[in-house]
Formats: C-alpha cells, sequence, structure tokens
C-alpha cells in the first residue's frame, strides 16, 4: 500500500496541526524562522538548535514543507532562494523548471488555439523540477550539513504521517477532479472511503523512500537514476515529452541578485527568470519619488495601486528568461522610474494603453499557490526561498511508486500572446515556450539591507500578487516603520494591469474602498492577497520571525 490515512488524534501531532493557536510571531539571538507550516519551521528550528546555519535550517524547512504541504510544493517543482551568507557574499540559487527539450513555441496550440487544459495538467505541463538541485547547490556553497542530514526529519514525516489542519483539507477539497485523472496521485491524496478530513494523518510512504533514496545516493537518485527513469517511462506512455536526459542536464543556476536603493535601504531581488525581483524594485523606484509616509492612507495607497499598474504592463510586454530573451536593464532605472511616476495622477486612476481584458482573467486566482520561507541565524546567514509546483498540486500527476507531485510550471509560459495563464496573466514572445527555457515566474524573494546588513526580508504565495505583497510589506516596513507583524497583517491592494481592476482585501476599511472608487478605480473586494512570510533585524539586534496571519504557519526562534 503506497499511502494510507489513519484517523486518529495523536497528542504530538495536534501539538503541530492547526487545531491549536499558531504561533506567527517569534524572536531569537541565535535564529529565527517563518513558514506557512508548524513542522517545517520546527524541523528548521532543530537543525538551527544542533549547529545548522540559516542555509541547513532552509533546505530541511523546503523539503519538509514538501511533504506537509505538498500541494503548494516540492521536489517535483522549483525554487528560487536569496542568501545573504555571513562572509558578505550575496547571491542568488535559480531552481526553477525548465522546459524539455522537446518542447516547442506551439506546443499548448491545438488548431490555431490554445488549450489551457493542456499546460495546467497531465503529462505536457510537466517542466524538469529544479527544486533538489537547487537545494543541493546552495548546502554545497554555504551549508555546514550535507542533503543527507537534512533530508532525514523530513523521512519520518512522511513515513509517520502527520495530521492534517483545515488549510491543507480546504486545497486538497478544491483539486479532487483534477487528482482523480491520476491514479498515482489518487492512491496517495483520495480515498474514495473516506475523503479525508481535518484530524486525519496522511502517510507518503513512496515519498519517504524517494526521499531516503536521496539521502542515500544524493540528486543522482532524482537526475540520474531510478527517479528519472520512471517518470520519462511514464511520460512515454502517456503522451509527454519529458526524458531521462531532460533529468540528467537540469543545472540550477547562481545568478546576480537584482539591486536597487530604496531611501536609505538596499532591496536585493530575484532576476529573470522570476519578474520579481524587477518588478518590486520598478515600483519601489517609482514609489520613492512620492512622500508616501506624510500621504494619508488612500493617497498612499492609490500611488502604490498605479505604480503596480505601470509595472505590470511592463511585465507582459519585457518579461521572459532572460538567458532567452532580452529583458532591458532600464526597467530598474530610477530615471525611467520618474518617468513613470510622473503619469500618475494624485487625483485619478489613469488609463493605461490596453490590450484588451482576455478571457478568464476574472477566475479566483488570489489564492495561495507557492509558499515562502525564511531562515536567518546570528552568524548574519539570511535566507529567503521561495518554491513551487505551480498551481494546486501542480500538474495532478504523480508518477506510481515515487510519492512525488510533478509541476505545472509550463502554464508560465505564454502559451500564446493575448491568452493569459492560471493567473490572468499575458505574455508576449520574450516568454514564449522554448527547449531549455525557464518560464517566467512572480515569486519574489527580497532581502534588505541597511548600510550592508541585512535588517528585512520578506517573501509570498499567490501568483502575481507574490510581487505587490513583497513591495507592501517593505513600504510599511521602510516608510511607515511599522512593527514585522503589522507589515503583514495590514490589508493587502493587488493592480496587475488587466484586468484593470484593484483587487482590495476586505479587511480593507470601506471608507478608504469607497475613496478609491472615487478615484475611478474598479475597486474588487476580496477575501485574502496571499501569504506572506518575513524577518526582521530589530533595534536591539534581535531576530524576529513573522508569519502570515492569514493561515496557520509558525515562527519560531530561540
Ligand atoms: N508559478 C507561479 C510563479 O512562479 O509565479
Amino acid at each position: 500500500m503506497r499511502a494510507f490515512v489513519i484517523t486518529a488524534f495523536c497528542l504530538l501531532s495536534i501539538a503541530y496541526g492547526d487545531q491549536h493557536q499558531p504561533v506567527r510571531h517569534a524572536t531569537g539571538t541565535n535564529g529565527v524562522v517563518a513558514t506557512v507550516h508548524p513542522l517545517a519551521s520546527k524541523i528548521a528550528l532543530d537543525i538551527l538548535k544542533e549547529g545548522g546555519n540559516a542555509v541547513d535550517a532552509a533546505v530541511g524547512a523546503g523539503l519538509a514543507l514538501g511533504v506537509v504541504d505538498g500541494f503548494n510544493s516540492g521536489i517535483g517543482g522549483g525554487c528560487f532562494m536569496v542568501i545573504h551568507a555571513s562572509n558578505g557574499e550575496i547571491f542568488t540559487i535559480d531552481g526553477r523548471e525548465t522546459a524539455p527539450a522537446a518542447a516547442h513555441r506551439d506546443m499548448f496550440l491545438r488548431e490555431g488555439k490554445a488549450v489551457s487544459d493542456l499546460s495546467r495538467k497531465g503529462p505536457l505541463a510537466v517542466g524538469v523540477p529544479g527544486a533538489l538541485a537547487a537545494y543541493a547547490e546552495a548546502l554545497e556553497g554555504h551549508g555546514s550539513k550535507t542533503l543527507a542530514q537534512v533530508i532525514t526529519p523530513s523521512v519520518a514525516i512522511a513515513r509517520d504521517g502527520f495530521v492534517l489542519g483545515k488549510d491543507y483539507v480546504r486545497r486538497l477539497g478544491g483539486a479532487v477532479e483534477k487528482l482523480r485523472e491520476f491514479p498515482g496521485a489518487s492512491a496517495i491524496f483520495l480515498n474514495d472511503a473516506h475523503a479525508l478530513q481535518v484530524g486525519d494523518r496522511l502517510i507518503q510512504i513512496d515519498l519517504a523512500n524517494t526521499y531516503e533514496s536521496v539521502a542515500k545516493d544524493g540528486l543522482d537518485h532524482f537526475y540520474r537514476g531510478p527517479l528519472s527513469k520512471a517518470v520519462a517511462a511514464w511520460m512515454k506512455e502517456h503522451g509527454g515529452i519529458l526524458t531521462e536526459t531532460d533529468f540528467a542536464n537540469y543545472q540550477p543556476k547562481r545568478r546576480a541578485p537584482v539591486r536597487t536603493t530604496y531611501r536609505d535601504h538596499e532591496i536585493i531581488g530575484m532576476p529573470p527568470p522570476s519578474s520579481g525581483g524587477i518588478h518590486v524594485a520598478q515600483i519601489l523606484n517609482m514609489l520613492e519619488t512620492f512622500d508616501l509616509a506624510s500621504m494619508d492612507e488612500t493617497d498612499r495607497l492609490h500611488v502604490i495601486a498605479e505604480s503596480m499598474k505601470l509595472a505590470f504592463v511592463d511585465r507582459a510586454h519585457w518579461l521572459g528568461d532572460a538567458d532567452f530573451t532580452k529583458v532591458p536593464k532600464g526597467l530598474i532605472d530610477k530615471v525611467y522610474a520618474k518617468t513613470l511616476a510622473r503619469r500618475i495622477d494624485l487625483n485619478k486612476a489613469i488609463d493605461v494603453p490596453t490590450h484588451g481584458t482576455p478571457d478568464g482573467s476574472d477566475s479566483d486566482w488570489f489564492g495561495k499557490h507557492t509558499t515562502h520561507f525564511c531562515v536567518a541565524d546570528k552568524a548574519g546567514n539570511w535566507v529567503a526561498c521561495t518554491q513551487t509546483v505551480n498551481t494546486t498540486y501542480g500538474s495532478g500527476v504523480v508518477v506510481p511508486g515515487t510519492g512525488v507531485v510533478l509541476n505545472n510550471e509550463m502554464d508560465d509560459f505564454a502559451a500564446q500572446p493575448g491568452v493569459p495563464n492560471a493567473f490572468g496573466l499575458l505574455g508576449s514572445d520574450a516568454n514564449a515556450v522554448a527547449p531549455g527555457k525557464r518560464p517566467l515566474s512572480s515569486m519574489s524573494p527580497t532581502i534588505v539591507l541597511k548600510d550592508g546588513k541585512p535588517v528585512f526580508s520578506v517573501g509570498a504565495a499567490g501568483g502575481p500578487t507574490i510581487i505587490t505583497q513583497a513591495l507592501q510589506a517593505i513600504v510599511r516596513r521602510i516608510d511607515l516603520k511599522q512593527p514585522l507583524t503589522q507589515c503583514l497583517k495590514a490589508p493587502r491592494i493587488h493592480h496587475q494591469w488587466r484586468p484593470n481592476q484593484l483587487r482590495v482585501e476586505r479587511a480593507m476599511p470601506q471608507e478608504i474602498q469607497d475613496a478609491l472608487k472615487a478615484k475611478g478605480h474598479m475597486v474588487a473586494a476580496t477575501s485574502g492577497l496571499g501569504v506572506s512570510q518575513a524577518l526582521s533585524l530589530e533595534a536591539d539586534d534581535t531576530l524576529a520571525a513573522q508569519s502570515d496571519p492569514r493561515v496557520n504557519g509558525s515562527a519560531l526562534g530561540f
């Protein structure tokens, strides 16, 4: 039996489930961590306590999230890491999925039209996974423990199971139809006799075995061994194009971060194939031309929304994998930002020339796909990592015997100009499918420096809202000097140019929503705009960690 469920309340597990009051804020002088799941945070904290550094702990947390939060991320997906090492080195690791060698520009078109299902579920949706290779790269350069050491605690959780909380059960409920199409996935996550409920224990034996084999044989098991062989064989049988050679050729990439200054801070972000670093920087550059701190809340939100709109037009046009397409450095130029900012009218929302509002762009994608976590230690290592299998349970494919949920990151390419992806995002040729290319992402792991020292870090889950969540947290911290908790708790907004809509969390006071409408914004109230995690270095030199109050995550420190 590959996986089974026991309805049982185990005292230890309840303590880590979301039946108990989650601890979302923590401080420490030795190390801190924030993730969306108590078990992942605990594994990271244990690694720190056992003498590991923030890189070891972050990799441990990432692997644990692949077990306890596998609908969002896992080794079948990809990740981006922004790392400030204790020696002052700052770098990023790109573990983004790549298009298989047999991929081609029109692979999701049938009779000239994009067929979204093809890029969102099943064999063609899957890019070559990169997360595990990125973890190994991070450990090799800056960890103090081995992959085997940091993966081992997660083997136990996969094998012995963990108690499901309501976040998990809700997300599973929304993916039942997709998972049912793939026997490898339904054998693990669905059980016709007993639909998983809060308090059930999910055991993932195949994933435990895969993790154990990685502990024993390293990356070879995954990229050049039984795992890649099994996936390639399944793909061949089911009309997929992913091969053993695609796996063997996968390489994580170290990339120079995107850097900009914001007021008296330096912002370090993820470069392409993420759009995150560029657009967080571009929007901040625009905002720097306004005195946000002295504005009232409506004017401030108006200026922020307009800056988002102006940045997302550029995203749709210019952004793609910079190894394949020219992404202009001028996007983060301060002079360019001033030119854009001058277009903002403080009294009314501007009209930005449009490619038209595409069909399907009003779908409910403002959820919590993806996950962000962050760890810092007393030596000055800071890791901001965002990882994903794209939408909930990725492609839905789990190749029998592996336990690994395979991503549907191919949907982050522009299948056809003018056709939105699952997040309503448009793209141009810059983000067209090509063999070996990496799909454009919004993931925005960010570290903020003051006088060369890390003082703040943030990242998020939730498609394109990742960019806008990160920048709002930064504005709250730097301009409004708010406590860490408030930086994540405050109601958020989101504008991505198309659809021409200002998404506003319902918690935003009605009079502000009305005032934004009066300025001409098409305000659409929504229950939640993503999930962020953040860290800070406080004035007294203690480290603080914050998990988003919108979910039952966990911040820990010691
Ligand atoms: N898959 C969502 C993103 O990378 O932006």
